[in-house]
């Protein structure tokens, strides 16, 4: 048995093989755009296909995802590290991360990064608040793109340099 010397550490102990690989959400009101780097996503339905998302309260993208109908689900790729320290290290209520990489506007305004050529537009059907600091959003594809290179994925222990432009807990302050 390996065990450490807190439930939380011994949680994170089980966790860690997991390994999560890293998207990109992005979402739009009018000309406001949105985006962060998520490791909280997966599949939740086969029939209709259904996929789930979870938002951190202290960020920017999710203040924007409350009232935005649409969600751009970027996989992101292991030669995607700058756009997971862009999205998932700097936060767009200091910079603009939209003039700082390539995309174009999708669906509903939805922001589509060009160099993430594997992703879909989806579109909320749910969302769910359990009381913790992450907000379960579940969508359904309304428009899905695989290319070649849609097999290599960047993963969370790719990415542990990566400080998060804003901390979980500051929701609370
Ligand atoms: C490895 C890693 C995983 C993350 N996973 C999530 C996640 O699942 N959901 C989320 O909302 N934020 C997650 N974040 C945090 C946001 O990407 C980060 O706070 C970002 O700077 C928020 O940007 P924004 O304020 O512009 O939305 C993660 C960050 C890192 C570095």
């Amino acid at each position: 048995v390996i065990s450490s010397a807190t439930p939380d550490a011994t949680f994170d102990a089980l966790m860690m093989p997991t390994n999560q690989p890293m998207i990109v959400v992005t979402t739009a009101i009018d000309d406001e755009r949105a985006g962060c780097l998520v490791g909280f996503h997966a599949q939740c339905s086969i029939e209709p296909r259904r996929y789930a998302l979870w938002l951190s309260k202290a960020n920017h993208t999710f203040h924007v995802a409350n009232s935005a109908s649409h969600f751009g689900i970027h996989f992101l790729g292991r030669a995607n590290h700058d756009l997971a320290e862009l999205f998932g290290g700097s936060t767009q209520d200091e910079i603009d991360k939209f003039a700082r990489c390539e995309w174009s506007s999708g669906t509903a305004g939805v922001p589509l990064l060009t160099r993430c050529a594997n992703r879909m537009v989806a579109k909320r059907v749910a969302q769910f608040d359990d009381g913790g600091d992450h907000v379960c959003v579940v969508v359904e594809p309304v428009e899905v793109v695989v290319h070649r290179g849609n097999a290599s994925r960047l993963r969370l222990s790719e990415v542990s340099d990566i400080g998060a432009g804003h901390q979980p807990d500051e929701h609370l302050a």
